[in-house]
């Protein structure tokens, strides 16, 4: 079957955010519709045979983020209660997105959503769009369409306490209708697709990580004895909104003095004094990609003689880690060369995190770790040294491109030697 006409070659058919001006649901952002087309096929290849199904968040915008595996495969940030359904045999339809019912009086709440029809399908280049009041029938007539009557669960496996993923139960649930059906195991196929990133996003998180860098120079600058970590949380804040970045990628850490060896401290509440340091891990949003970045300079802008000793380990023990960074290396391979360094300067005991992770839709995205890196993949290099008792915690944390050759480190710009973040501060 042809692939339906795309919105951006339809003149008629406009794509502001978040949905057009007859509240059609499109891709937002600047990735076009059929990147999310090529994705989606690439995952149907990848399974081969067999229907996967998955759901988009509920209450999207109400607390709630876009299901990300949801949005990597559509586009779609705001359509709550979806679902996509993907069918590589199947003769007819290989994808169909189901949308939540149409409630016209909700309209008045939420806001216009349309009738289904041909103008939905172009603006979410989806070829097939039906209500999920239809999913139960049309999983199940997929399922009869397949060879081995197979259903590939490709979410997360996660463990016995945790609720089963609704994915997994609706798979179970209609495998259990069907006779000689079985579940497969395809949670591989989107950490793999997700953790290389293409030229698209490559931009985006390069955009999302300029700004966040800009932030931190803005930061180093305004930051003052007696401020409040609140006041230099909202130098950053202030920033990103300016700039387009319409949230944070996660809650931002500001710890001064003691603070700054807590590693997920969040209160950001006490006033700065002169002699600390102030640990900021702060990272924008940009187009749904995260960036993460952590810097730790001196409130009064002049390091103190231990430390720079104990900075200066931390650093060592970045570049080092960097400096492996290439396409086969493995996160156990990066994580011992950081310990090491580490280590030998006496410090054992005081680095108690792991290296990094990928970085992407999400701050703490998906990937397989024990995967050697390939090229495109973004991934924090942050080690730490934590003294609680003299009130010195020091991370330094940048995002680094994978490239063919080795890496680049999206946030070089942000200061990062003793002398140069020294010298913007007295700026
Ligand atoms: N900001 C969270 C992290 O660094 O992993
Ligand atoms: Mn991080
Ligand atoms: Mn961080």
């Amino acid at each position: 079957m042809e692939p339906a006409k795309l919105p951006q070659e339809t003149p008629n058919i406009k794509r502001p955010l978040p949905h057009n001006v007859e509240g059609i649901p499109t891709p937002t952002g600047t990735i076009p519709a059929e990147i999310y087309r090529a994705r989606r096929h690439k995952l149907m290849e990848e399974m081969g045979s067999g229907v996967a199904l998955i759901f988009s968040a509920d209450h999207v915008g109400d607390g709630h983020r876009q299901d990300l595996d949801f949005y990597y495969l559509t586009g779609l940030e705001f359509e709550s209660g979806a679902a996509l359904l993907l069918a590589p045999e199947d003769p007819q339809y290989k994808e169909i997105l189901f949308l939540s019912p149409l409630d016209v009086e909700d309209n008045r709440w939420h806001g216009n959503r349309p009738i289904l029809g041909r103008a939905i399908e172009l603006g979410t280049g989806i070829a097939k769009v039906l209500r999920t009041t239809l999913l139960p029938r049309m999983l199940t007539n997929a399922v009869l369409n397949t060879a081995n009557r197979e259903l590939v669960y490709l979410g997360a496996m996660v463990g016995y306490t945790s609720p089963i993923p609704k994915q997994l139960q609706v798979l179970r649930d209609a495998s259990a209708r069907i006779l000689n059906s079985r579940i497969v195991d395809g949670h591989e196929y989107l950490p793999r697709m997700r953790s290389v990133h293409d030229e698209h996003e490559i931009s985006i998180m390069r955009k999302a990580v300029d700004i966040t860098v800009e932030g931190f120079r803005r930061a180093m600058q305004n930051v003052r004895p007696k401020m409040n970590e609140s006041e230099l949380q909202y130098v950053f804040e202030s920033y990103f909104r300016q700039q387009g970045s319409h949230c944070n990628a996660y809650r931002p850490i500001v710890g001064s003095g003691l603070n700054s060896c807590v590693l997920h401290y969040g209160q950001n509440r006490k006033i700065m004094r002169d002699g600390e340091l102030v640990l900021c891990d702060v990272g924008c949003e940009y187009e749904m990609y995260a960036s993460d970045i952590t810097r730790t300079f001196p409130v009064n802008g002049k390091f103190t003689a231990r430390q720079a000793e104990v900075y200066q380990v931390v650093l060592n023990a970045w570049k080092a880690a960097v400096a492996a960074v290439k396409p086969g290396v493995t996160w156990v391979e990066l994580n011992d060369i950081a310990r090491k360094v580490i280590d030998d300067a006496g410090f054992a005991d005081d680095y108690f995190h792991s290296l990094g992770h990928f970085v992407g839709l999400n701050v703490h995205d998906a990937g397989l770790q024990r995967e050697p890196l390939k090229a495109g993949m973004v991934i924090t290099i942050e080690p730490g040294i934590y003294l609680a008792n003299e009130e010195i915690g020091i991370r330094i944390e940048d995002d680094v491109l994978v490239t063919e050759t080795g890496c680049e480190v999206l946030s070089a710009n942000c200061p990062r030697e003793i002398a140069e973040i020294e010298a913007i501060m007295a700026k």
